[in-house]
């Protein structure tokens, strides 16, 4: 049986939005920010049946029926895994790979056969960029491109830029030089027909290589070389890039890495761009420390990769509504990465290419100097949404603000925002202080009404008790908000074997593990459902909104209550035992007693 790899699973899901696939089997209204309708999986009067568009899942509050897309083909169409993945694919007209490897389970001779695979891959991926750089003095087109985008011979060579002609070259050089069909194929440079003819893929493109950290070319990036105008009028994609194979993974690499990493031995700041351009020019005036994330929002592995080279990160992304985003979803990642994230502001030109064409090194240099922190970001963007003249967009723009500064640790920091705020707004620092110190309060508090110290006993009923089992549920929504820091913190003190409800400790399980050896940041968390009742747990703790405004102060109630309960769990067996020790043993209790009292955190 084939099998398919995450990647792919991912992808197919990306194309089939899981309001448009349930649209076409249950009539959906929107309430807020979900669908509602009536349940196809059971008889039911008032629509219980939830579709998120922003999570992606759907939930039955009346069945309890819950999951992803693939779910819910699963469930409507009566198909296997295998069988929805592939009806989905079909919907949204993606090719699955025929064959994948991509997988875990794997036998020594299986994975000896990917590792030769894998080698084939890059070589031919290196024969075709050097195929590939040979072709730009043959094409008028390309070399006019170049002149065009102001490109020097030596950037063209240090990025090993090249050209792909339109008369299928690759192809009868890959099998002149007696690479196999299938390695060919898996590269993603190389096509096949019904027929069964082999051709290239790229045709006509400007090609970026696509570099790892070990130099390795694994993949391409193709720019049309049409206008403007033939692009839209004949829809031709801009970029045409590799696809996701066993050697190159978008959400993996960060092109211009293995450049910036020679230049420089010790990166202080690195800046991170869109596209293949703006990592060129900068370069080429002499500004090395910068990459690019490709078109899309950073995801965790390139952040620890960034993290690994540098101590600052700075996000310089279009300032269209996709850029701000994607900056948004960058600072969040950094964040939970512990890695200082700063934002680039740019004025006088689209992207940092344009910019430093225009205007040059210094004055790009002297932006990323002023770069602005996070905060500073947020509160700008926040601003930007309302109107200061109007006094309810005011309110609620205070409000918002007061909620982002809550979140803000450092003292000074945050006062520093609240003295801009109150002498922008005109509002006594006093107000905005108290505004934000009920935010604070009203998480801690959410919390206080449910988390009760748990009882101590031995007898596992009274143990499961409503309230700890909505702790529990607490814990698993911390741990999909995909914040790094809050898993390292709570692991430290929530172990598995501290929750109690069966369904909840194998999805904090499977999370945890998630965490340790997954890619938390790109999975979907309901992939770790197995069960029924996995899904329908998991699905029903996702469709609570906006439970916490703060996941860390949230977190620190949580912690505390579980760190007091295992204490008082201690402490019960320390006092059993001293009822029936020994002098010597009841002076020994008596001291841990005390010790452990000591560690009892105090709850206000
Ligand atoms: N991109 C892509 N596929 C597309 C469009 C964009 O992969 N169809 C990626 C490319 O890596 C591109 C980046 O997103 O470099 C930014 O796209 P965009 O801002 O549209 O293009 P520029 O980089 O400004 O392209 P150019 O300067 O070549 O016009
Ligand atoms: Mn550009």
């Amino acid at each position: 049986m084939a099998f398919y790899s995450e990647e792919v699973i991912e992808e197919v899901k990306a194309a089939n939005d899981i309001v448009d696939v349930v649209s076409s089997y249950v009539n959906l209204r929107r309430r807020g920010s979900t669908y509602f309708g009536p349940c196809p999986f059971h008889r039911e009067k008032t629509p219980s049946f939830a579709v998120t568009p922003d999570k992606q899942i759907y939930h039955c509050f009346g069945c309890g029926e819950g999951g992803n897309v693939i779910r819910f083909i699963m469930r409507a169409e009566n198909l296997g895994f295998q069988e929805a993945l592939e009806f989905l694919a079909e919907r949204a007209k993606i090719e699955l790979p025929s064959t994948d490897f991509a997988d875990a389970g794997m036998t020594q001779d299986e994975l000896r056969l990917r590792d030769y695979h894998k080698k084939q891959m890059y070589e031919i991926n290196r024969e075709a960029g050097r195929f590939f750089y040979s072709n730009i003095e043959k094409s008028e087109k390309a070399k006019e491109y170049i002149k065009k985008r102001q490109l020097d011979k030596s950037t063209v060579i240090r990025f090993g830029l090249g050209f792909a002609p339109s008369d299928n070259g690759l192809t009868k050089l890959l099998l002149e030089k007696g690479f196999k069909e299938e390695d060919m194929l898996a590269t993603g440079l190389i096509g096949k027909t019904d027929r069964g003819m082999l051709y290239d893929k790229f045709k006509e493109r400007f090609m970026f290589p696509i570099f790892d950290v070990m130099d390795r070319v694994i993949g391409f990036g193709g720019r049309t070389l049409e206008s403007q105008e033939e692009m839209k009028r004949q829809h031709i994609p801009k970029y045409v890039n590799s696809p996701e194979n066993l050697i190159y993974s978008k959400g993996k690499h960060l092109y211009g890495l293995n450049v910036a990493k020679k230049a420089n031995a010790k990166m202080k700041r690195i800046v991170v761009v869109e596209g293949y351009m703006d990592v060129l020019s900068p370069n080429q005036v002499g500004f090395t420390n910068i990459v690019a994330s490709l078109g899309t929002a950073l995801t965790e592995s390139q952040g620890r990769l960034l993290r690994k080279y540098a101590e600052e990160i700075i996000l310089s992304y279009d300032s269209d509504a996709a850029g701000q985003k994607a900056i948004e979803r960058g600072i969040e990642v950094l964040q939970s990465l512990g890695v200082s994230a700063k934002v680039l502001q740019m004025e006088g030109a689209k992207d940092p290419d344009e910019y430093v064409l225009k205007y040059g090194l210094e004055r790009f240099e002297k932006l990323v100097d002023n770069s602005i922190s996070a905060i500073e970001f947020k509160v700008k963007t926040l601003q930007s949404q309302y109107n200061m003249n109007d006094t309810t967009d005011k309110i609620n723009f205070l409000n918002k603000m007061a909620a982002i500064l809550a979140k803000v640790d450092n003292n000074m920091e945050r006062d520093i925002y609240v003295d801009k705020l109150s002498s922008e707004l005109g509002v006594g620092k006093e107000a905005i202080l108290a505004e934000i110190d009920k935010i604070a309060y009203k998480d801690k508090a959410k919390l206080m009404n449910w988390q009760k110290p748990i009882p101590i006993s031995t007898d596992k009923k009274e143990e499961t008790s409503a309230k700890s089992s909505d702790i529990e549920e607490m814990i698993i929504f911390l741990l999909c908000e995909k914040k790094r820091d809050v898993f390292e913190k709570m692991k430290t003190v929530i172990l598995p074997e501290d929750i109690q409800n069966e369904t909840n400790r194998n999805l904090l399980t499977k999370l945890y593990d998630e965490y340790e050896n997954g890619d938390i940041n790109t999975i979907d968390v309901t992939n770790i459902c197995k069960t029924d009742e996995e899904f329908s747990r998991l699905t029903a703790i996702l469709m609570k909104e906006n439970v916490v405004s703060d996941s860390y102060k949230v977190l620190d109630e949580v912690l505390k209550t579980f760190s007091n309960d295992k204490i008082q769990k201690k402490r019960k067996e320390l006092l059993e035992k001293i009822k029936t020790a020994s002098d010597a043993e009841r002076d020994m209790y008596t001291k841990e007693l005390a010790d452990l009292n000591s560690h009892l955190v105090k709850r206000d």
